[in-house]
Protein backbone atom coordinates (compact mmCIF):
# COMPACT_ATOMS: atom_id res chain seq x y z
CA UNK A 1 0.00 0.00 0.00
CA UNK A 2 1.19 3.21 -0.64
CA UNK A 3 1.27 6.56 1.48
CA UNK A 4 -0.09 9.62 0.91
CA UNK A 5 2.98 11.13 0.49
CA UNK A 6 4.20 8.45 -1.91
CA UNK A 7 1.06 9.19 -3.68
CA UNK A 8 1.82 12.76 -3.59
CA UNK A 9 5.25 12.50 -5.13
CA UNK A 10 4.97 14.74 -8.06
CA UNK A 11 3.82 17.11 -6.23
CA UNK A 12 5.83 17.10 -3.00
CA UNK A 13 8.02 20.10 -3.48
CA UNK A 14 4.73 21.82 -4.48
CA UNK A 15 2.94 20.73 -1.31
CA UNK A 16 6.45 21.79 0.63
CA UNK A 17 6.15 25.32 -0.81
CA UNK A 18 2.53 25.51 0.40
CA UNK A 19 2.98 24.81 3.80
CA UNK A 20 5.12 28.17 4.21
CA UNK A 21 2.94 30.11 1.90
CA UNK A 22 0.13 29.47 3.84
CA UNK A 23 1.90 30.33 6.75
CA UNK A 24 2.67 33.64 5.20
CA UNK A 25 -0.62 34.03 4.28
CA UNK A 26 -2.52 33.73 7.41
CA UNK A 27 0.76 35.57 9.14
CA UNK A 28 -1.22 39.43 8.67
CA UNK A 29 -3.86 38.29 11.71
CA UNK A 30 -4.12 38.75 15.14
CA UNK A 31 -1.06 37.23 16.92
CA UNK A 32 -3.79 34.67 19.03
CA UNK A 33 -5.63 33.74 15.70
CA UNK A 34 -2.36 33.63 13.95
CA UNK A 35 -1.32 30.79 16.63
CA UNK A 36 -4.06 28.91 16.68
CA UNK A 37 -4.22 28.32 12.98
CA UNK A 38 -0.44 27.75 12.58
CA UNK A 39 -0.89 25.25 15.41
CA UNK A 40 -2.86 23.15 12.72
CA UNK A 41 -1.15 23.67 9.84
CA UNK A 42 1.88 22.54 11.59
CA UNK A 43 0.55 19.32 12.72
CA UNK A 44 0.48 18.51 8.65
CA UNK A 45 -2.57 16.94 7.44
CA UNK A 46 -2.78 14.78 4.76
CA UNK A 47 -2.99 17.75 2.45
CA UNK A 48 -4.71 15.51 0.20
CA UNK A 49 -6.72 18.16 -1.51
CA UNK A 50 -4.49 20.74 -2.37
CA UNK A 51 -2.96 17.52 -3.50
CA UNK A 52 -5.53 17.17 -6.11
CA UNK A 53 -5.41 20.47 -7.08
CA UNK A 54 -1.71 20.75 -7.72
CA UNK A 55 -1.62 17.60 -9.48
CA UNK A 56 -5.31 18.22 -12.12
CA UNK A 57 -3.04 21.50 -12.70
CA UNK A 58 0.19 19.71 -13.85
CA UNK A 59 -1.89 16.83 -15.61
CA UNK A 60 -3.60 19.62 -17.68
CA UNK A 61 -0.47 21.63 -18.44
CA UNK A 62 1.56 20.90 -21.64
CA UNK A 63 4.87 21.13 -20.25
CA UNK A 64 3.63 19.91 -16.84
CA UNK A 65 4.09 23.44 -15.61
CA UNK A 66 2.40 24.93 -11.99
CA UNK A 67 0.77 28.68 -12.56
CA UNK A 68 0.48 30.81 -9.83
CA UNK A 69 -3.14 30.99 -9.95
CA UNK A 70 -3.47 27.28 -9.54
CA UNK A 71 -0.87 27.32 -6.62
CA UNK A 72 -2.78 30.01 -4.96
CA UNK A 73 -6.32 27.92 -5.61
CA UNK A 74 -4.61 24.58 -3.98
CA UNK A 75 -3.47 27.20 -0.98
CA UNK A 76 -7.16 28.86 -0.88
CA UNK A 77 -8.86 24.93 -1.03
CA UNK A 78 -6.32 23.80 2.27
CA UNK A 79 -7.42 26.87 3.64
CA UNK A 80 -11.01 26.29 3.21
CA UNK A 81 -10.90 23.09 4.76
CA UNK A 82 -8.29 23.65 7.76
CA UNK A 83 -11.47 26.23 8.96
CA UNK A 84 -13.95 23.75 8.70
CA UNK A 85 -12.02 21.31 10.47
CA UNK A 86 -11.71 23.81 13.60
CA UNK A 87 -15.41 24.48 13.12
CA UNK A 88 -16.41 20.90 13.17
CA UNK A 89 -14.37 19.85 16.44
CA UNK A 90 -15.74 23.09 18.22
CA UNK A 91 -19.56 21.47 17.01
CA UNK A 92 -17.94 17.77 18.02
CA UNK A 93 -16.01 18.38 20.47
CA UNK A 94 -13.28 16.90 20.19
CA UNK A 95 -10.43 17.01 21.70
CA UNK A 96 -7.89 15.94 18.84
CA UNK A 97 -6.96 16.75 15.53
CA UNK A 98 -4.05 15.34 13.26
CA UNK A 99 -2.66 13.93 16.58
CA UNK A 100 -2.60 17.48 18.70
CA UNK A 101 -4.98 19.42 20.46
CA UNK A 102 -7.85 20.80 19.08
CA UNK A 103 -7.81 24.46 18.91
CA UNK A 104 -11.02 24.85 21.14
CA UNK A 105 -9.39 22.96 23.52
CA UNK A 106 -5.79 23.92 23.12
CA UNK A 107 -6.82 27.89 23.10
CA UNK A 108 -10.80 27.50 23.77
CA UNK A 109 -14.00 27.79 21.99
CA UNK A 110 -14.11 31.56 21.24
CA UNK A 111 -10.56 31.58 19.83
CA UNK A 112 -11.77 28.31 17.79
CA UNK A 113 -14.55 29.97 16.08
CA UNK A 114 -13.26 32.96 15.42
CA UNK A 115 -9.96 31.25 13.80
CA UNK A 116 -12.15 29.19 12.05
CA UNK A 117 -13.89 32.78 10.58
CA UNK A 118 -10.68 34.22 9.94
CA UNK A 119 -9.56 31.32 7.95
CA UNK A 120 -12.42 31.27 5.67
CA UNK A 121 -12.48 35.33 5.56
CA UNK A 122 -8.85 34.60 4.68
CA UNK A 123 -9.57 31.94 2.20
CA UNK A 124 -12.37 34.09 0.52
CA UNK A 125 -10.25 37.13 0.19
CA UNK A 126 -7.60 34.89 -1.91
CA UNK A 127 -10.16 33.75 -3.75
CA UNK A 128 -11.19 36.92 -4.54
CA UNK A 129 -8.17 38.27 -5.99
CA UNK A 130 -7.83 35.31 -8.17
CA UNK A 131 -10.00 37.76 -10.33
CA UNK A 132 -11.65 34.67 -11.72
CA UNK A 133 -15.98 35.29 -11.26
CA UNK A 134 -16.48 31.28 -11.80
CA UNK A 135 -13.76 30.22 -9.71
CA UNK A 136 -15.22 32.79 -6.72
CA UNK A 137 -18.35 31.24 -7.60
CA UNK A 138 -17.38 27.35 -7.46
CA UNK A 139 -15.66 28.00 -4.39
CA UNK A 140 -17.65 29.88 -2.61
CA UNK A 141 -20.51 27.35 -3.10
CA UNK A 142 -18.18 25.21 -1.03
CA UNK A 143 -18.07 27.02 2.26
CA UNK A 144 -22.15 27.64 1.78
CA UNK A 145 -22.03 23.72 1.49
CA UNK A 146 -19.88 23.09 4.71
CA UNK A 147 -21.99 25.28 6.88
CA UNK A 148 -24.97 23.42 5.88
CA UNK A 149 -24.18 20.09 5.59
CA UNK A 150 -23.04 20.84 9.34
CA UNK A 151 -26.16 22.07 10.14
CA UNK A 152 -27.93 18.96 8.86
CA UNK A 153 -25.97 16.86 10.61
CA UNK A 154 -26.75 18.38 13.61
CA UNK A 155 -30.62 18.50 12.73
CA UNK A 156 -30.63 14.55 11.82
CA UNK A 157 -28.59 13.60 15.22
CA UNK A 158 -30.24 10.31 16.53
CA UNK A 159 -32.98 10.41 13.98
CA UNK A 160 -33.07 6.52 12.64
CA UNK A 161 -35.75 7.62 10.21
CA UNK A 162 -33.08 9.22 8.02
CA UNK A 163 -32.45 7.81 4.58
CA UNK A 164 -28.97 6.31 3.05
CA UNK A 165 -29.67 9.60 0.71
CA UNK A 166 -29.88 12.37 3.34
CA UNK A 167 -26.37 10.95 4.59
CA UNK A 168 -24.96 11.19 1.62
CA UNK A 169 -26.25 14.51 0.79
CA UNK A 170 -25.21 15.49 4.15
CA UNK A 171 -21.90 14.42 3.09
CA UNK A 172 -21.78 15.48 -0.23
CA UNK A 173 -21.70 19.30 1.42
CA UNK A 174 -19.93 18.13 4.40
CA UNK A 175 -16.61 16.31 2.37
CA UNK A 176 -17.39 15.97 -1.74
CA UNK A 177 -18.35 19.48 -2.57
CA UNK A 178 -14.70 20.75 -1.64
CA UNK A 179 -13.04 18.02 -3.94
CA UNK A 180 -15.58 18.53 -6.31
CA UNK A 181 -16.01 22.15 -6.85
CA UNK A 182 -11.71 22.75 -6.21
CA UNK A 183 -11.17 19.88 -9.25
CA UNK A 184 -13.16 22.01 -11.43
CA UNK A 185 -12.10 25.09 -10.47
CA UNK A 186 -8.47 23.65 -11.57
CA UNK A 187 -9.91 22.81 -14.93
CA UNK A 188 -11.45 26.40 -15.14
CA UNK A 189 -7.73 27.63 -14.46
CA UNK A 190 -6.80 25.45 -17.25
CA UNK A 191 -9.13 26.98 -19.54
CA UNK A 192 -11.27 23.39 -20.29
CA UNK A 193 -14.33 23.21 -22.09
CA UNK A 194 -17.51 22.22 -20.20
CA UNK A 195 -17.54 18.52 -20.88
CA UNK A 196 -14.36 17.76 -19.49
CA UNK A 197 -14.82 20.54 -16.36
CA UNK A 198 -18.00 18.56 -15.33
CA UNK A 199 -15.44 15.22 -15.28
CA UNK A 200 -12.99 16.50 -12.73
CA UNK A 201 -16.57 17.98 -10.90
CA UNK A 202 -17.58 14.57 -10.91
CA UNK A 203 -14.39 13.02 -10.02
CA UNK A 204 -14.04 14.89 -7.19
CA UNK A 205 -17.73 14.27 -5.72
CA UNK A 206 -16.85 10.85 -6.31
CA UNK A 207 -13.91 10.53 -4.31
CA UNK A 208 -15.29 12.50 -1.60
CA UNK A 209 -17.94 10.44 -1.14
CA UNK A 210 -16.02 7.44 -1.07
CA UNK A 211 -13.62 9.31 1.07
CA UNK A 212 -16.60 10.11 3.63
CA UNK A 213 -17.59 6.74 3.91
CA UNK A 214 -14.58 5.65 4.67
CA UNK A 215 -13.78 8.34 7.58
CA UNK A 216 -17.36 6.86 9.10
CA UNK A 217 -16.07 3.18 8.67
CA UNK A 218 -12.52 4.20 10.27
CA UNK A 219 -14.73 5.73 13.39
CA UNK A 220 -15.89 2.01 13.71
CA UNK A 221 -12.55 0.37 13.11
CA UNK A 222 -10.15 2.57 13.75
CA UNK A 223 -8.05 4.07 17.02
CA UNK A 224 -7.87 6.86 18.25
CA UNK A 225 -4.18 6.93 17.46
CA UNK A 226 -3.83 5.25 13.98
CA UNK A 227 -6.71 8.34 13.22
CA UNK A 228 -5.15 11.13 14.74
CA UNK A 229 -8.21 12.24 16.11
CA UNK A 230 -11.13 10.13 18.71
CA UNK A 231 -12.42 7.23 17.47
CA UNK A 232 -15.81 5.46 17.83
CA UNK A 233 -17.23 9.18 18.24
CA UNK A 234 -19.71 9.41 15.61
CA UNK A 235 -22.63 7.27 17.18
CA UNK A 236 -22.07 8.48 20.77
CA UNK A 237 -22.68 12.23 19.31
CA UNK A 238 -25.88 10.54 17.65
CA UNK A 239 -24.35 11.02 14.02
CA UNK A 240 -25.73 8.29 12.20
CA UNK A 241 -23.34 7.02 9.44
CA UNK A 242 -23.21 4.51 6.50
CA UNK A 243 -22.50 1.66 9.12
CA UNK A 244 -25.23 2.38 11.57
CA UNK A 245 -27.70 3.39 8.79
CA UNK A 246 -27.09 -0.24 7.02
CA UNK A 247 -27.18 -2.28 10.47
CA UNK A 248 -29.92 -1.07 11.41
CA UNK A 249 -31.70 -3.13 8.89
CA UNK A 250 -30.68 -5.91 10.48
CA UNK A 251 -30.49 -5.26 14.05
CA UNK A 252 -34.02 -3.51 15.10
CA UNK A 253 -32.55 -3.33 18.59
CA UNK A 254 -29.79 -0.62 17.37
CA UNK A 255 -32.92 1.81 16.45
CA UNK A 256 -34.14 1.47 20.02
CA UNK A 257 -30.38 2.26 21.61
CA UNK A 258 -30.39 5.28 19.94
CA UNK A 259 -33.88 6.68 19.74
CA UNK A 260 -33.78 6.51 23.70
CA UNK A 261 -29.95 8.43 23.09
CA UNK A 262 -28.18 5.52 24.72
CA UNK A 263 -29.35 6.83 28.19
CA UNK A 264 -28.69 3.78 29.83
CA UNK A 265 -25.05 2.71 30.42
CA UNK A 266 -25.33 0.01 28.25
CA UNK A 267 -26.38 1.43 25.57
CA UNK A 268 -23.40 2.81 23.53
CA UNK A 269 -20.82 -0.23 23.86
CA UNK A 270 -23.80 -2.44 22.78
CA UNK A 271 -24.69 -0.36 19.72
CA UNK A 272 -21.22 -0.22 18.66
CA UNK A 273 -20.83 -3.97 18.70
CA UNK A 274 -24.44 -4.14 17.30
CA UNK A 275 -22.92 -2.36 14.36
CA UNK A 276 -19.35 -3.84 14.42
CA UNK A 277 -21.16 -7.36 14.24
CA UNK A 278 -23.67 -6.56 11.26
CA UNK A 279 -22.65 -6.69 7.58
CA UNK A 280 -22.98 -2.85 7.68
CA UNK A 281 -18.91 -2.41 7.78
CA UNK A 282 -19.13 -4.50 4.40
CA UNK A 283 -21.74 -3.17 2.88
CA UNK A 284 -20.09 0.31 3.51
CA UNK A 285 -16.80 -0.67 2.25
CA UNK A 286 -18.61 -1.84 -1.36
CA UNK A 287 -20.73 1.42 -1.37
CA UNK A 288 -16.98 3.12 -1.20
CA UNK A 289 -15.73 1.24 -3.63
CA UNK A 290 -18.16 2.17 -6.16
CA UNK A 291 -17.71 5.67 -5.63
CA UNK A 292 -14.23 5.21 -6.37
CA UNK A 293 -14.60 3.54 -9.19
CA UNK A 294 -16.83 6.06 -10.63
CA UNK A 295 -13.89 8.12 -9.82
CA UNK A 296 -11.14 6.55 -11.37
CA UNK A 297 -13.27 6.46 -14.53
CA UNK A 298 -13.60 10.39 -14.95
CA UNK A 299 -10.04 10.89 -15.77
CA UNK A 300 -9.60 8.72 -18.61
CA UNK A 301 -9.55 11.62 -20.51
CA UNK A 302 -6.24 13.29 -18.98
CA UNK A 303 -3.08 12.78 -21.05
CA UNK A 304 -0.58 10.89 -19.89
CA UNK A 305 2.12 12.21 -17.02
CA UNK A 306 3.23 11.60 -13.66
CA UNK A 307 0.37 13.30 -12.45
CA UNK A 308 -2.21 11.31 -13.85
CA UNK A 309 -0.85 8.15 -13.07
CA UNK A 310 -0.90 9.63 -9.33
CA UNK A 311 -4.56 10.86 -9.81
CA UNK A 312 -5.64 7.56 -10.63
CA UNK A 313 -4.38 5.87 -7.77
CA UNK A 314 -6.05 8.00 -5.56
CA UNK A 315 -9.47 6.38 -5.57
CA UNK A 316 -7.56 2.94 -4.97
CA UNK A 317 -5.46 4.93 -1.64
CA UNK A 318 -8.44 6.58 -0.01
CA UNK A 319 -10.33 2.61 -0.33
CA UNK A 320 -6.42 1.16 1.13
CA UNK A 321 -7.11 3.19 4.55
CA UNK A 322 -9.08 0.42 5.15
CA UNK A 323 -6.64 -2.19 5.14
C1 LIG B 1 -10.91 15.04 7.64
O1 LIG B 1 -10.25 15.10 6.43
C2 LIG B 1 -12.33 15.40 7.45
C3 LIG B 1 -13.07 14.45 6.62
C4 LIG B 1 -13.52 14.77 5.46
C5 LIG B 1 -13.34 13.13 7.10
P1 LIG B 1 -8.77 14.54 6.28
O2 LIG B 1 -8.74 13.14 6.78
O3 LIG B 1 -8.31 14.74 4.87
O4 LIG B 1 -7.98 15.48 7.26
P2 LIG B 1 -6.47 15.95 7.25
O5 LIG B 1 -6.44 17.22 6.48
O6 LIG B 1 -5.61 14.88 6.63
O7 LIG B 1 -6.16 16.17 8.70
C1 LIG C 1 -15.73 15.72 7.81
O1 LIG C 1 -16.71 15.29 8.67
C2 LIG C 1 -16.02 16.99 7.07
C3 LIG C 1 -15.73 18.26 7.76
C4 LIG C 1 -15.04 18.38 8.84
C5 LIG C 1 -16.25 19.48 7.17
P1 LIG C 1 -16.37 14.44 9.95
O2 LIG C 1 -17.16 15.03 11.08
O3 LIG C 1 -16.57 13.00 9.67
O4 LIG C 1 -14.84 14.73 10.15
P2 LIG C 1 -13.94 14.13 11.31
O5 LIG C 1 -14.26 12.67 11.43
O6 LIG C 1 -14.28 14.91 12.53
O7 LIG C 1 -12.54 14.36 10.81
MG1 LIG D 1 -16.19 15.59 13.04
MG1 LIG E 1 -15.45 11.45 10.76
Amino acid sequence: MKTVAELLQPVESDLEDLLSDLRNLIGAGHPILQAAAEHLFSAGGKRLRPGIVLLLSRALDPAGALGSRHRRLAEITEMIHTASLVHDDVVDEADTRRGVATVHSRFNSRVAVLAGDFLFAQASWHLANLDNLEVVKLLSRVIMDLAEGEVRQGLFRYDTGQSLETYLEKSYCKTASLMANSARAAGVLSGLPEPELDLLYQFGRQLGLAFQVVDDILDFTGDDAQLGKPAASDLASGTLTAPVLYAMEQQPLLAVLIEREFSELEDLPQALALVRQSDGIQRSRQLAEGFARQAGECLAFLPPSESRKALLALPEFVLSRLY
